[in-house]
């Protein structure tokens, strides 16, 4: 089958490979309609690794996946050929530990789309579990669908805040994982959010949002916009999500005594972590870690209006512009946020 193959760093090709097309028990087949571009997609094709998971062996590309049930294997309820879907790219085993729990997403042996050396989803057809396979009700088109896995991410981050009704909330970092955080928080319970980047272009499109504010960290120094919004107070949760090692620097000014800190970036070297200005006030530190059990939550949101997330669709490509569509990703212009594959024309 054709895909959008990684062979080495910095080398992609449009060629055929064998991938899995027919369903076993417990799995379907689909035909993809839109794949996003994640952050790590493009992280791999510039620098053929992320931390310990190392492309040493031709790898298609692609895990932000919506499309049309073509095929339904042994034992599958619940989806039939014809259903609208999107795919969550994370399958863990079912009877580990993990799974047990509901943290499945911790799961040491679980499989995630392009992470090596599992293949992705930039091909014609995929084979993959009907449990991780969810229907779209008829409002969300495939492309709010292929956004919903990086949403799902804000979501996670939002659910790991506990959020209570009303609270001011911070995020550092307008790309395209931070401004999802922030509107999972908004929609979430959060009366406002207060968002930095050194980008103004990120900036105006988190900004186009209500509730959003936003700060540039090249002009005002994000500590003292949110002591005067807080009247000195501090933000009930402060979300980091630009994965930059300088956002640590003075962090735990921002949350107020007793507030929350949730990590959602995650830089490439260990950071500087202040422990006694996080014990003083007792701050609540949490991590993410992908999503467990969100994608429902995250569909829903989508359909009832909660979170639009059409505006953050930056260009669409067709699948013989994948090349193009990745040079275009790894030239990081400032005022992308998504990219997008559609695999076929519009339905
Ligand atoms: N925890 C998870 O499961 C998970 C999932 C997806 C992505 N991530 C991580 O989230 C982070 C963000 O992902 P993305 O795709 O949005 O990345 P991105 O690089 O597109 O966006 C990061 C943004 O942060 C901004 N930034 C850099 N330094 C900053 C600073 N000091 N203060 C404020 N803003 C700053 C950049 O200008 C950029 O707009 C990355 O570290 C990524 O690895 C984590
Ligand atoms: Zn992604």
């Amino acid at each position: 089958m054709r895909a959008l193959v990684l062979e080495r760093q910095r080398e992609l090709s449009l060629r055929d490979i064998e991938l899995p097309i027919t369903p076993a028990a417990g799995e379907v087949k689909i035909k993809v309609h839109t794949v996003g571009i994640c952050g790590s997609d493009v992280h791999y094709y510039t620098h053929g690794r992320i931390g310990p998971f190392v492309v040493d062996a031709p790898m298609v590309l692609g895990h932000e996946a919506s499309g049309t049930v073509v095929e339904v294997g042994p034992g599958v309820g619940g989806l039939k050929v014809g259903d609208r879907v999107c795919m969550e790219p994370g399958i863990p085993d079912p009877n580990s530990r993990a799974s047990k729990l509901g943290i499945y997403n911790v799961d040491p042996s679980v499989t995630f789309w392009a992470t090596p050396p599992i293949h992705g989803c930039l091909t014609p057809y995929v084979v993959h579990p009907a449990s991780f396979t969810y229907k779209l009700p008829d409002t969300v088109s495939f492309a709010e669908a292929a956004m919903v896995e990086p949403f799902a991410v804000g979501l996670q981050a939002a659910s790991k805040a506990r959020i209570a009704p009303g609270d001011l909330a911070v995020v550092i970092g307008a790309g395209p994982i931070g401004i999802m955080v922030a509107l999972a928080a908004l929609a979430g319970g959060c009366s406002r959010v207060i968002i930095s980047d050194l980008q103004p272009q990120k900036l105006a499109v988190a900004g186009r949002y209500p509730g959003v504010a936003t700060v540039d960290i090249t002009r005002e120094r994000l500590a003292d916009v949110v002591a005067r919004e807080s009247d000195g107070w501090g933000a009930d949760v402060v979300f980091e999500a630009s994965g930059s090692p300088k956002a640590y620097q003075d962090i735990f000014a921002l949350p107020r005594p007793g507030g929350r800190l949730v990590v959602v970036g995650m830089p490439v070297e260990p950071v500087d972590f202040d422990v006694v200005s996080a014990a003083a006030k007792e701050i609540r530190i949490e991590t993410v870690f992908r999503y467990a059990n969100v994608y429902d939550r995250a569909i829903a949101m989508i359909a009832s209006s909660k979170v639009d997330l059409k505006p953050l669709i930056s260009e669409t490509f067709r699948f013989d512009e994948s090349i193009a569509a990745f040079e275009r990703a790894a030239e990081g212009r400032p005022g992308d946020v998504k990219l997008q594959i559609a695999m076929t024309e519009p339905a």
